[in-house]
């Protein structure tokens, strides 16, 4: 694809204003919303020229370890007040695209999605009419359920928005360069982290105190497990993946003896190490890694009797914690990539799988689930048990909650391949100052070096 102007493989921003101006009809009607919101903005500027107040992990942890009523109510009006600035930084960020592509499908709903959380009421309390931005202050317990009630409904409103941004930069690929396209993503995918980091943190902190969910594990903090155990999070991972491997999702392997199909895991090295750290974010890089690694270690030893297998090793130093995953699987020779990194962009520049319509079906289909996708190895778990009940003959659905997730969710896998879990991943790990690293062997295989900072004492990795 060439910009006839300007001769570049993305659409100049002269041309992509044309395009725009002649728009489909799904854009066509959101324009008028979409322009409404264009001029609505003073309330916004005045977030946006807020800066964020970044945190470190050990500040969530020194602040949340001795929780009592008071510092939960403060606690809450830190997120109260924080999470409209984080908000309306990103708008701002959608606004300075091009707009046919705020107006493209997915980009154009989680705008609307935002504004409506910047401007949102309160649900629980409807003879308030304070907005998200002017909820008002947390003085009691009560308020702070109130506001926690209110979190979790935005949570679950969002549940879609990593697939559907994923979809409108994908369909908006020709009309951005490469790294002005990643690096919006990498502003967009951050920044949500961080709002769910906040708001499920204090939910956490909330049933804690109101001792209405033991705690998972001793130590933990929130939605921090001061004591992560990163062997046992591989071998979950691994455990989980051997017994679905309906996730790893090829045919030519499936047909195999199951017992034989995919590769052993050996986890080695510092076995011990336990660390600080969200114990969803690490699950979900390992989860990752490990799944595309097995999937290629099966798909290239097809049909032998044994497979190599893949090594897990840990490593713990003064101040980080290292995590290899190497694999045989045959290294990264995908002939439409230059660089390992080019599997992290969005662009289909550096991506060309990013443009291929498979992909998009598939995003579409969970950009509009009710559900979204399950983020967490945990969800996944939960989402498999009820997707083996459905199955079983005698399946017998216990409570009406179950009923309805069955059925919003049928047809849509927890991790369809769409392209995600990897960019993810890399985000994941630079969240908190970490890395992500991939090196391939070409025809031999794949490994992987994470490294996530011990001490907890970077920054947020959001851009103010
Ligand atoms: C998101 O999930 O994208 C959010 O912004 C959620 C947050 C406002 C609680």
């Amino acid at each position: 694809m060439l910009c006839v102007a300007r001769s570049t493989p993305w659409i100049c921003r002269s041309c992509a204003t044309k395009a725009a101006r002649s728009p489909n009809s799904s854009s066509k009607r959101l324009q008028s919303t979409n322009a409404l919101h264009f001029y609505q903005n003073r309330q916004l500027e005045l977030y946006a020229s807020k800066e964020a107040k970044r945190l470190t992990l050990r500040q969530l942890v020194f602040f949340g370890r001795s929780m009592n009523e008071e510092r939960l109510i403060q606690s809450a009006n830190y997120v109260r007040t924080e999470l409209p600035v984080r908000i309306a930084h990103r708008i701002r960020d959608l606004q300075t695209l091009p707009y046919v592509v705020v107006t493209q499908e997915g980009v154009a709903k989680v705008y609307e999605l935002y504004w409506s959380a910047f401007e949102k009421a309160p649900v629980l309390t409807p003879s308030r009419t304070s907005r998200f931005r002017r909820y008002p202050e947390i003085k009691t317990m009560e308020d702070n359920q109130a506001f926690c009630t209110f979190l979790s409904s935005i949570l679950e409103e969002h549940a879609a928005v990593i697939p559907s941004l994923s979809l409108g930069l994908s369909l908006s690929s020709p009309y951005l360069p490469p790294d002005e396209l990643d690096s919006f993503m990498r502003r967009m995918l951050v920044s949500r982290i961080s709002r769910r980091v906040l708001a499920e943190h204090q939910i956490a902190l909330t049933n804690h105190v109101a001792g209405r969910r033991a705690l998972p594990r001793e130590g933990n903090v929130g939605i921090i497990d001061t004591g992560l155990n990163v062997s046992e999070s591989i071998q979950k991972s691994v455990k989980f993946l051997r017994e679905r491997p309906f996730d790893l999702e090829d045919e030519q392997v499936e047909a195999q003896d199951p017992d034989k199909a995919w590769p052993e895991v050996v986890v080695e090295g510092h076995l011990n190490t336990r660390f600080s750290y969200i114990r969803e974010h690490l699950e979900y890089i390992v989860f990752e890694l490990l799944k595309n690694s097995m999937r290629a270690t099966g798909l290239q030893h097809l049909g032998k009797p044994v497979l190599p297998p893949i090594l897990a090793t840990i490593a713990a130093s003064t101040d980080e914690i290292g995590i290899r995953i190497s694999d045989q699987g045959g290294g990264l020779v995908i002939p439409y990539i230059k660089s390992p990194s080019d599997l992290f962009s969005f662009s289909h520049i550096r991506n060309a799988a990013r443009m291929d319509t498979s992909r998009i079906g598939a995003l579409r289909t969970v950009s509009s689930s009710k559900q979204g996708m399950k983020a967490t190895v945990t969800e996944q778990m939960q989402w498999w048990k009820r997707r083996q009940r459905d199955s079983a003959p005698n399946l017998r659905v216990d409570t009406p909650a179950v009923a309805e997730d069955i059925e919003t969710e049928a047809g849509v896998a927890p991790h369809p391949r769409i392209g995600i879990g990897l960019p993810m991943s890399n985000i994941f790990a630079t969240y908190f100052g970490g890395s992500l690293e991939l090196v391939s062997l070409d025809g031999w295989g794949t490994d992987v070096y994470v490294r996530l900072p011990k001490l907890g004492t970077n920054l947020e990795g959001i851009e103010l």
